[in-house]
């Protein structure tokens, strides 16, 4: 499974660019706004720390103004992922950013119908919210199967990215539903190394080695 991490704050992405794990990003306009600072300028920087996709979502509503949108967030790099929303202009935007050749991440999907028509629309990417449907008592990864079960039934090609990732828990999940990639915020993202019982054999192992008295370098 993929890991991309869903944040717009530059300095965090380059530092966990650097653990080599991370195979892309993806932002949203409430992400942006809480990195501050100009959008192209966060991307740009962004783009060059990590080489994977990086998602940038379009703010229109309109099927116009979402292409031009969309066609200039891909000026930006050539690794940028144009996001749309899941509504009849988004995947109207989709369809055809995806034959001019853009990698479209359709977002803000909360149902297997929705991800059906995605994947006809020639989606790169769907996002399915598991954490949002959580929140409002539904089995958000279960959305993931049953989109994991359809597009496996007719061979679609759209990659299931399992967003609104709120726990540890989530990850396992979402890898073990088949989803293609999973975006995880910063904190979930180094939550995923922590287990106790490597922090205790670590002290256990160091505290033996240290009563040898020797040294490897
Ligand atoms: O990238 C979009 C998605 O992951 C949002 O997550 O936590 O705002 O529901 P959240």
């Amino acid at each position: 499974m993929k890991i991309f991490i869903d944040s717009a704050d530059v300095k965090e992405l380059q530092t966990l660019a650097q653990t080599g794990l991370v195979d892309g990003v993806t932002t949203n306009p409430s992400l942006v706004a809480k990195a501050g600072g100009n959008i192209f300028d966060g991307l740009r920087a962004i783009c060059a720390a990590i080489p994977g996709p990086v998602s940038a979502e379009v703010v229109a509503a309109d099927y116009e103004t979402m292409l031009a949108e969309g066609r200039k967030l891909r000026t930006v790099a050539s690794n940028i992922a144009v996001k749309v929303p899941l509504t009849p202009d988004g995947l109207r935007a989709c369809a055809t950013l995806s034959k001019e050749g853009h990698p479209v991440n359709v977002t803000l999907c909360f149902s297997a119908v929705q991800a059906l028509l995605a994947a006809k629309a020639g989606a790169t990417f769907i996002s399915p919210f598991l954490g949002r449907l959580d929140d409002g008592g539904q089995d958000g990864m279960e959305l993931v199967r049953e989109i994991r079960a359809i597009y496996d039934n007719y061979g679609f090609k759209t990659q299931v990215l399992a967003a609104s990732i709120r726990t540890t828990l989530h990850v396992r999940d979402a890898a073990l539903a088949g989803a293609d990639c999973a975006t995880i915020p910063p904190a979930i993202f180094k939550a995923l190394y922590k287990h106790h019982l490597t922090d205790a054999g670590l002290e256990s192992f160091g505290k033996d080695w240290r009563a040898t008295g020797q040294s490897i370098l």
